[in-house]
């Protein structure tokens, strides 16, 4: 008789991380699914459903024909980033160095986990704003950081400067700062930049900032990068995109600007994440990044436009709003619906009406919080705004419609 092989089959046990096992896959992209699985209009992820420039598809293909698909730099072809350096120039006065200052990576999500990555250590805190684009939460985890949130209250999302102050200490490595805000439409005003500066500075925090929507912005919003405030062009780590700015989310190419220290530490975490992002999109993100100041004019006004085309259908259908003045969606209050909660709703929504969006617990640590928020995108055509209109005429509206 054979004696027991040391390989036969034993029942595997789950052995995934501990910090895998910390966080749910993402609530917005599951609504996507959600949505072509129902026939559903997509309103709940930030994507266009409209084409991106022509120009830039141009320089794309271009590129590739021209064979440039072999890895580029791994911290960013040197077109791209003489383009960025340039921009932020041209945007926010601000003269950074292409050579030392700019990592290129695979969209503005692998920038700010790049970033995290290269300056968290164990029991470092990051003070988050709440409600948070939902990637921070798993950032914070995947990069070790435990999250400190203050609150952004409705109806303006503004956040109490003791609330503030007290997230703050001396565990305190960063804050995280997106403006203009995904999801509540806030851009963050000048005293409000300084209030946070204050506590970057007293505690030696960094200040990392999201400013993908910079160039939505409605109502007279100004987009003031944190960088250019006194005392943060070292401490701030400014991160953007390709992906909203020109229309094309599934190019993935992103950037972080940072003090060349942290730059240089940025990098060495993005070569071994991911190498590098997409050589021919890098070179027609160049091109992108030199269109003149009209193509960003024309992009916020017909952002506003769609604002509130999509501002009158949901208000029409009994959404209470809460009206955006940057970045592209809309946050909503639901409590008149008379649902139990905003899960139940966007479960309705989807199935029944035939409308995707995003339930608002997914912007909040404690899901309770988050219960009576709906969010919609308005990245739309009038095609699509024209269907969920029709569709939300099945919704009952529990009370009047109002907008603050
Ligand atoms: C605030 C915010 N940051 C980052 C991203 C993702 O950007 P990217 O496509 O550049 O990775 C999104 C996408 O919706 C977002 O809303």
């Amino acid at each position: 008789m054979n004696p027991p092989s040391p390989h036969r089959a034993e029942a595997a046990t789950v052995r995934i991380s501990a910090k895998a096992g910390q966080f749910t896959e993402s609530v917005i992209r599951e609504m996507t699914r959600l949505a072509l699985q129902y026939n559903a209009i997509n309103l709940s992820q930030g994507f266009p459903d409209f084409p991106a420039p022509a120009e830039i598809k141009r320089a794309a293909q271009e590129a590739i024909a021209a064979d440039i698909n072999q890895y580029a730099i791994t911290w960013g072809a040197k077109s791209l980033r003489n383009a960025i350096a340039e921009k932020f120039q041209r945007w926010q006065g601000i003269t950074i160095d292409p050579e030392r200052e700019i990592t290129v990576c695979c969209g503005s999500t692998e920038a700010m986990m790049s970033s995290m990555m290269a300056i968290i250590n164990p029991g470092d805190e990051v003070v988050v704003f709440e409600p948070f684009y939902e990637n921070y939460g798993p950032d914070a985890i995947l990069s070790g950081a435990t999250p400190r949130f203050v609150k952004l209250r409705p109806p303006d999302w503004a956040f109490n400067p003791a609330e503030l102050a007290a997230a703050f200490s001396s565990a305190t490595k960063a804050i995280i700062l997106n403006t203009p805000n995904n999801p509540t439409g806030k851009v963050f005003e000048r005293a409000e930049l300084e209030s946070i500066r204050d506590l970057c500075v007293r505690w030696n925090a960094y200040a990392i900032t999201d400013e993908i929507y910079e160039h939505m912005l409605y109502d007279g919003a100004e987009h003031i990068s944190m960088a250019t405030l006194d005392g943060m062009r070292e401490r701030t780590i400014t991160i953007n995109a390709l992906s909203k700015t020109y229309s094309v989310t599934g190019w993935r190419v992103g950037w972080a600007i940072a003090a060349p220290e942290v730059t240089s530490a940025i990098r060495k975490v993005h070569d071994f994440l991911t190498v590098g992002a997409a050589a021919p999109l890098q070179e027609a993100g160049a091109l992108a990044l030199k269109f003149p100041a009209s193509y960003y004019e024309t992009l916020a006004s017909d952002y506003l436009a769609r604002r509130d085309r999509l501002l009158g259908i949901l208000m029409g259908a009994g959404f209470h709003c809460f009206k955006p003045h940057g970045a592209y969606y809309i946050m909503t209050d639901i409590s008149s619906f008379g649902f139990p909660d905003d899960i139940t709703f966007a479960k309705y929504l989807v199935k029944e009406i035939g409308i995707a969006a995003v339930p608002g617990s997914s912007f909040y640590q404690n899901p309770a919080d988050g219960r009576a928020h709906l969010r919609f995108t308005f990245c739309k055509t009038e095609k699509t705004f024209q269907a969920a209109a029709e569709r939300l005429r099945k919704l009952k509206p529990g009370r009047a419609a109002s907008s603050k």
